[in-house]
């Protein structure tokens, strides 16, 4: 069959990678894809946004499943635009409708289907600039550090903690009534502190079955011992060692099952993936948010590690027949290390031509912000290249990945040298 893609990151690059491996995949269009992407499937240059330019795609190519990586097209219905429209409607999304993406596009919709569902999670409020005192006056009675999270999609930056009640009450006031995140913080969710490590659960999901795929852990922030800015994920391994078949468990039983449980009593169509955000609080572990997608780079150690066919995954997935499957798992540990722009998640340069991405041996280069240009391999956003190894443990498999980051090099390229360092010993 003819696949299509959406997304141009690691995370696009290494799910193509993993579709271009099943005999079922005749052709793979990504669109728009990276550098990565065009070595192995055909780039299409479409926004991944522009449903109409979609359509005339899948139509002219007879696509037969659409797999969406990003979380912007499904929180804006892609889902449901191909279910209402009678020449899309056979054909397979992978990802959850516009209401089941609610779970990402609103952190308000989200805490309340936790609560309905009896999921452990965070207390909380939510306020708007109508009830901008409350919130300050909610503010406390809480005890720091504060949460502050806008409510709707603000590219991974929506959420502030801060130590000061003061600055927690300007913060409330800046996102409310002066639209520091745009319409995102028109409403914001007020949460409870957890302190705890944090880890990341994914399942795929048809509406009715589950499957568990590898646990991930991910480094947030730009520096070292996990400093300074947060970004997109600076790097991830899977599995992390710390979620042990008690920890597994309570989470299946008391995280997983309720929330496939509660989007089938709800009518929430969701055939794709959900990527929980868990804090271990001693043992117990508490959603602190969902994503209706996979993780960028935790894709990139996750999908590695999964040895079924991922064409075939899909289509139980469409046919709601994920219960016919059983999961294969590579017992290896993976790492990924990102390698980013300098500067980056502030203003940072583009353009730098990438060297040694042939010399790599024994580890996978998936492409993030990369272009191809006069048989070049130029840098083209922010995180540039995952470099993906495996090794009996993680920390085997981190230094894989550094031994080979050693022979990569563009202009500012920056990595973080120590994924891992918090879960040794
Ligand atoms: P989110 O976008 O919801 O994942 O939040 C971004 C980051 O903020 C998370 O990865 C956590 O590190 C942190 N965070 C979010 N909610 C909480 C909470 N209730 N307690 C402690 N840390 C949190
Ligand atoms: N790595 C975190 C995310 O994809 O949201």
């Amino acid at each position: 069959m003819t696949i299509l893609l959406l997304g141009s990151g690691g995370r696009e690059h290494a799910l193509a990678w993993k579709l271009t491996q099943s005999p079922f995949c005749e052709k793979l269009l990504v669109a728009p894809g990276n550098a990565g992407t065009a070595q192995i499937a055909t780039n299409v240059n479409t926004s991944v946004t522009d449903f109409q330019a979609i359509k005339t795609i899948v139509l002219q190519e007879q696509v037969a499943m659409v797999v969406v990586g990003p979380e912007d097209p499904l929180v804006q219905g892609i889902y449901d635009f191909f279910q209402n429209d009678d020449q899309l409607k056979n054909i397979s999304v992978i990802g959850p409708s516009k209401l089941g993406a609610q779970l990402e596009g609103s952190k308000e919709f989200a805490k309340k289907f936790l609560i309905r569902h009896g999921i452990p999670t965070a207390a909380y409020d939510s306020f708007t600039k109508e009830t901008v005192e409350e919130g300050c006056a909610f503010l406390e009675t809480l005890s720091p550090p504060y949460v502050l999270k806008a409510d709707g999609l603000a590219a991974g930056k929506g959420v502030v903690i801060l130590s000061e009640l003061q600055a927690a009450q300007t913060e409330l006031r800046q996102m409310l009534l002066e639209s520091k995140f745009g319409q995102a913080s028109a409403k914001v969710v007020i949460e409870e502190f957890l302190e705890g490590i944090e880890l990341s659960c994914f399942v795929l999901t048809d509406g009715k079955n589950y499957k568990i795929l590898p646990t991930a852990k991910d480094y947030k922030r730009i520096g070292v011992g996990d400093t300074g800015l947060n970004t997109g994920g600076m790097g991830a391994i899977s599995p992390v060692p710390f979620a042990d078949s008690v920890l597994m468990d309570k989470i299946e039983q008391r995280i997983v099952i309720p929330t496939v449980k509660g989007l089938q009593e709800e009518n929430i169509p969701y055939r794709g993936f959900i990527f929980i955000g868990l804090i271990n609080v001693k043992g117990e572990p508490m959603v602190i948010e969902y994503n209706v997608r996979m993780g960028d780079p935790e894709t990139e150690v996750v999908i590695p590690r999964l040895k079924n066919d991922l064409v075939e995954l899909f289509s139980a997935v469409a046919q709601q027949k994920l219960n016919t499957v059983n999961l294969e798992i590579d017992s290896r540990s993976a790492a990924t290390v990102m390698l980013v722009s300098g500067g980056y998640p502030e203003d940072y340069q583009k353009g730098k031509v990438i060297s040694g991405i042939d010399s790599v041996e024994d580890s996978i280069v998936f492409h993030a912000g990369t272009k191809a240009e006069n048989g070049q391999i130029l840098s083209n956003g922010g995180r540039v290249l995952a470099v993906t190894s495996f090794g009996d443990d993680f920390q085997q498999a981190v230094k894989k990945s550094y031994q080979n980051i050693n022979k990569l090099y563009f202009d500012t390229m920056y990595y973080r040298p120590d994924i891992g360092f918090d879960l040794l010993g």
